[in-house]
């Protein structure tokens, strides 16, 4: 279980590097702060540089359990031609009811709060033009996808301000529930936090052919948190995470979801920048885990618990038969920090009345490819190394901070390899994520991981001084893709590094 005893610092991207903005003392921005949020392009009127805004006001702005949850809206193509679907993304900024009684400027893909849905199946392109009314450069990743590197959305290939690009995605791998979200080295915590963030569910026919709950009872839910002040802005400070104390399923806090007493599939996604959930139905009911990050399991496994670091996914089903219509049941949280009367709570599922259901868990979900002869292993270690008094902290991989023009991993394409990736930290959590491929974790903490992990993954959870073996094969594109840290300010402080797959 993680405290997190003491807040790291936090970086802000400069000129020639990082600066200390200490959460914990709640400095007065200095004017070498607000010098760098202009150097880094940021114009935001609630940015690192405000005024303290005092504590999160949204949990007494909001009253829990009271909106009802929104699904994002699923995107139209603007075409279908030439076998792919075209979409038309526009980044701007906007405005969203998050809080009763106030409106909260969001930056967002087509004024969406959170981001739109693209549905999509294997072995059909998408193409998506992605124009840039934003002030920022932003840079689009499709996590968890194999993409060719110009697609990919790496922190350093850009979309300037007032620019459009396109982005391909071949989708040519199996079904998987993933999600979007800007990218751009340094400024993506930012973005993400105010909301640059949006589903992309992948099918095929393995997926379609099983009778697990579809439709209306397949719910993507986006669980995040967040700071607000009293007139219902963001409040974005780096490395905030005591800071915010307001959980937002699909952008609203603590939500109600009016469910039929039946089986609904839910796919849970945690697209916090830093918060890690431990989820649990306040009954301790079961709960059905049938997928993860790289789509299904081989076999849905039971439990009541289910933890997600930030950029993990998890689906799972639950049976709402098993409760009298008229019942009420709160998903909670366990995962500090936070006051728990706040943060311990995530959303209410309110039972209504039986609904015909069809749907089924089958036995078995999947089968996964093997797992081939190993070329090489490698041994990563992540590490957030903190300075001294006004020294910056250093986001680390294998001791050094991101360099672009470096290559950390050369890869042979084809090849198989195993890598062992270890916090060294003994106080701050951690999570990998590898761009363009979907792993298997073999070991972590040199045992077998427990059946919530035994399926396709892109992004594994390291609590302080864990290790975790996963074997990955490089076998779709060439190029140069990194891997990072998934705790935004961590790889936004320079934990991120680069393999290039040749
Ligand atoms: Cu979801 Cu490189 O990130
Ligand atoms: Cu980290």
């Amino acid at each position: 279980m993680v405290t997190r005893r003491r807040m790291i610092g936090a970086a802000l991207a400069t000129g020639g590097g990082v600066l200390l903005v200490r959460t914990t003392l709640r400095p007065a921005p200095s004017a070498a702060t607000t010098a760098a949020a202009k150097d880094a392009g940021h114009a935001h009127p609630a940015g690192a540089a405000a005024p303290d805004p005092g504590p999160d006001a949204g949990p007494a702005l909001a009253e829990k359990f009271t909106t009802a949850l929104p699904l994002p809206p699923v995107l139209s193509p603007v075409s279908t031609d030439g076998g792919a679907d075209t979409y038309a993304v526009t980044m701007l900024r906007s405005y969203a009811r998050v809080l009763p009684g106030r409106r909260t400027e969001v930056l967002t893909y087509n004024g969406a709060f959170p981001g739109p849905v693209i549905r999509a199946r294997s072995g059909r392109p998408v193409v998506v033009r992605q124009t840039n009314l934003l002030d920022d450069p932003v840079s689009v990743h499709l996590h968890g996808s194999a993409v060719p590197v110009d697609s990919d959305g790496g922190p350093m290939n850009l979309l300037g301000a007032g620019a459009t690009r396109t982005y391909t995605y071949p989708n040519d791998q199996p079904h998987a529930s993933l999600w979007f979200h800007d990218h751009a080295h340094h400024l993506e915590s930012e973005h993400v936090y105010r909301g640059l963030a949006g589903t992309y569910l992948l099918t095929d026919a393995t997926e379609a052919s099983l009778p697990l709950p579809a439709g209306r009872y397949d719910l993507p839910i986006a669980l995040r948190d967040a700071r607000f002040d009293t007139a219902g802005n963001l409040v974005y400070r780096m490395d905030d995470a005591e800071g915010r104390a307001t959980v937002l399923a699909n952008g609203r806090p603590w939500p109600k979801v009016d469910v039929a007493a039946r089986r609904y599939r839910i796919r849970l996604l945690n697209s916090s920048n830093l918060r890690f959930f431990s989820l649990r139905l306040a009954d301790g009911g079961p709960i059905t885990q049938i997928g993860s990050d790289g789509g299904l399991l081989e076999r849905p496994h039971t439990t009541d618990t289910v933890d997600l670091s930030p950029g993990e996914r998890a689906d799972v089903v639950i049976d709402f038969s098993r409760y009298r219509p008229g019942t009420s049941v709160v998903l909670t949280n366990s995962m500090p920090p936070g006051p728990a009367e706040h943060i311990g709570q995530v959303l209410r599922f309110d039972v209504g009345r039986p609904a015909p259901d069809p749907s089924s868990v089958p036995d078995r979900l999947r089968t996964l490819p093997p797992l081939g002869p190993v070329a090489r292993e490698r041994t990563i270690v992540l590490k957030v190394e903190e300075g001294g008094a006004g020294v910056a902290p250093l986001g680390l991989i294998d001791g050094r901070q991101y360099d672009p023009a470096r290559v950390d991993a050369a890869v042979a394409f084809g090849t198989s390899e195993i890598w062992t990736v270890h916090n060294a930290n003994t106080d701050i959590p951690h999570n990998f994520h590898l761009h363009l491929v979907q792993f298997r974790v073999l070991q972590r903490n040199g045992a077998p991981p427990g059946p919530e992990e035994g399926g396709l993954k892109d992004t594994v959870r390291l609590m302080p001084g864990e290790s975790v073996r996963l074997q990955a094969t490089f076998d779709s594109y060439r190029g140069r893709y990194p891997y990072h840290c998934h705790l935004l300010d961590h790889s936004a402080m320079g934990m991120m590094a680069q393999m290039e797959i040749a």
